[in-house]
């Protein structure tokens, strides 16, 4: 009677370890990003997660540019005062970047100019008419800061960073490394950004990225696991129930 109204062992066996593998799972993905974040900020000074500026372009129309995020440079430059190549990690404060820009029909520029004009990091888009798909293709930075023995000047106009569609804007609220050249990359942090297709002053919806995608995948998942799992111990009781039920029948 007792036995057959209990839920069956192999039951909770499989229960403690999807609950088991939910937590521990869960557990690793809280657990492993503080454990890289120090073991690549240890060897430099860390200068913490960059400021989120509101940047935008303006034309005859109004604006046509867009840009929110934090902007973090890792530049390897000569360094005067270590008399060695060193590689720096700044941030862009948004309270002293100027930001200006030009906007055509298939390409745009934002540029941000900072530290009193030391640095100018130029971003510039470019829109497929085809297929109404933009990206950054292009990024140029001059940096001429007191400690570089010589001014750094790092340029690509290949680059396929940052896809979004007409109309819409571009988001990502992950940390993102942009690879720019040998001496320069660029970290950003929680970007939304629309070169084209602006209504008014707004941001169009937003199409995340898929960094935002993944991590979001795994909720989902532990989720769907769990829910299962529900499902998996109410049949197994309700089975268990009507055992019992026959065997009063029965007798
Ligand atoms: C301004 O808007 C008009 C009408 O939508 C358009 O034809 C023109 O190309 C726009 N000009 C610029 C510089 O974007
Ligand atoms: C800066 O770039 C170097 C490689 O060029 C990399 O090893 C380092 O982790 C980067 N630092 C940050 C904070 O992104
Ligand atoms: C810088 O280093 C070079 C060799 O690496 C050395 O010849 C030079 O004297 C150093 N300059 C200063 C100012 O220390
Ligand atoms: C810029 O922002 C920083 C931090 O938010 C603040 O300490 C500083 O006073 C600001 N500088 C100016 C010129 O507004
Ligand atoms: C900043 O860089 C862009 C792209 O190289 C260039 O067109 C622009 O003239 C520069 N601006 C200043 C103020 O140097
Ligand atoms: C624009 O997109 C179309 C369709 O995806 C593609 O065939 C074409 O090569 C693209 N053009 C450029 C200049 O990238
Ligand atoms: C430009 O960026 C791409 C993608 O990061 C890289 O493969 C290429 O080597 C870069 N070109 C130069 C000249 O640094």
């Amino acid at each position: 009677m007792k036995q057959s109204n209990s839920i069956p062992s192999w039951c909770v066996g499989v229960t403690i370890q999807l609950i088991l593998a939910a937590v521990l799972h869960q557990g690793f993905a809280t657990v492993a990003p503080p454990t890289t974040a120090q073991t690549t900020a240890a060897p430099h000074k860390d200068p913490g997660r960059p400021e989120k500026g509101n940047y935008l372009v303006k034309n005859i129309n109004g604006t046509c540019l867009l840009a929110s995020m934090g902007l973090q440079l890792n530049i390897t430059f000569n360094s005067v005062s270590q008399n060695k190549t060193v590689q720096d990690v700044m941030n862009l404060r948004p309270n002293m970047t100027k930001s200006s820009g030009s906007c055509d029909t298939d390409s745009a520029s934002l540029q941000l100019l900072t530290d009193a004009d030391k640095i100018n990091l130029t971003f510039f888009f470019t829109l497929n008419s085809t297929s109404r798909k933009y990206h950054l293709s292009e990024v140029s930075l001059s940096a001429a800061l007191p400690d570089m023995k010589e001014p750094v000047v790092a340029h690509n106009r290949s680059l396929d960073y940052l896809r979004g569609t007409y109309g819409y804007s571009y988001m990502c609220r992950e940390e993102q490394t942009l690879n720019v050249a040998e001496d320069l990359s660029i970290n950003t942090f929680q970007v939304q950004v629309q070169p084209f297709g602006l209504t008014g002053d707004q941001f169009g919806a937003a199409e995340e990225c898929q960094l935002d995608e993944d991590d979001m995948l795994i909720p989902i998942i532990v989720g769907a696991a769990l829910a299962g799992l529900v499902l998996i111990v109410l049949l197994a009781y309700l089975i268990g129930r009507k055992r019992s039920h026959a065997g009063y029948q029965t007798i």
